[in-house]
């Protein structure tokens, strides 16, 4: 029989991890889960039940939806775009998880124990056949330490600014979303999402020890894809 594994991809936002991990995973045939979509998800659930005061998070108001099963997550394979989308309780939020609002709050979220305690059980359970391509920031560390691969991804803030404020122009429909974005704007949320990812208590992004790094700052997604398809074939042929 055919050897399964589990790939873990962790790293900085905005460095094209999921962008090659769906890649990949499309090329082997695994199935992709964007776990970030899934915090996202979980901050947009809070921000439509009004649970964003001035400053921090209802943290109470959260917990009992968590603990009442009101926030259900999934993907749905969308064979338009070749990539899965993501659902909340039933309703495609793949666009709207990916906006400024969402990106600038979900680090609060993603620093509740409770919450990680429900997403990562959903992804350990995503995984038990492996044939898995998984990517986050506490994937090899956390969700799976047992991951036969592990990669950490990573490439300088600017350059990250870079890809998200071209991939949010690539996306805006009219004139006044597009003059709406600003560079600085950007880097200044890559950069507090990374010192938050890293400094917070429960799961910090951090690198595994026996995982390879790539720095993608001067590569094409070509390059990264043949890259990461090598290392995926060294495993195999272990
Ligand atoms: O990969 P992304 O930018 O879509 O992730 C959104 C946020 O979710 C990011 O600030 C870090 C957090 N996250 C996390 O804490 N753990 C994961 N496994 C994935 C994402």
């Amino acid at each position: 029989m055919e050897m399964k594994i589990i790939i873990a991809i962790d790293g900085h936002s905005s460095c094209g991890k999921s962008t090659m991990a769906k890649q990949l995973a499309k090329q082997i045939g695994y199935v992709y889960v964007d776990t970030g979509a899934m915090y996202r998800a979980v901050t947009l659930y809070a921000m439509r039940n009004g649970m964003f005061p001035d400053e921090g998070i209802r943290e109470e108001e959260l917990k009992k939806a968590v603990n009442n099963g009101d926030i259900h997550i999934n993907f749905k394979f969308n064979p338009c775009t070749g990539r899965p989308d993501t659902y909340l309780n039933n309703e495609k939020v793949e666009d709207e998880i990916r906006q400024m609002a969402v990106s600038n709050r979900v680090s609060l979220i993603a620093a509740l124990p409770f919450v990680r305690a429900l997403l990562t059980e959903q992804q350990q359970a995503m995984g038990k056949e492996k044939g898995i391509v998984m990517d986050g920031r506490d994937i090899g560390t956390a969700v799976f330490p047992q991951a036969e691969l592990k990669i950490f991804v990573t490439a300088s803030a600017k350059v990250r600014a870079q890809r998200r404020y071209d991939e949010l122009m690539g996306k805006a429909k009219t004139e006044e979303e597009k003059a709406k974005l600003n560079f600085d704007e950007i880097l200044k949320n890559v950069e507090e999402r990374d010192y938050l990812d890293s400094h917070r208590e429960t799961s910090p992004l951090k690198q595994a020890k026996d995982a390879v790094v790539l720095d993608n700052s001067e590569m094409t997604i070509e390059e990264q894809n043949a890259w990461l398809l090598e290392r995926f074939q060294e495993k195999l042929n272990k």
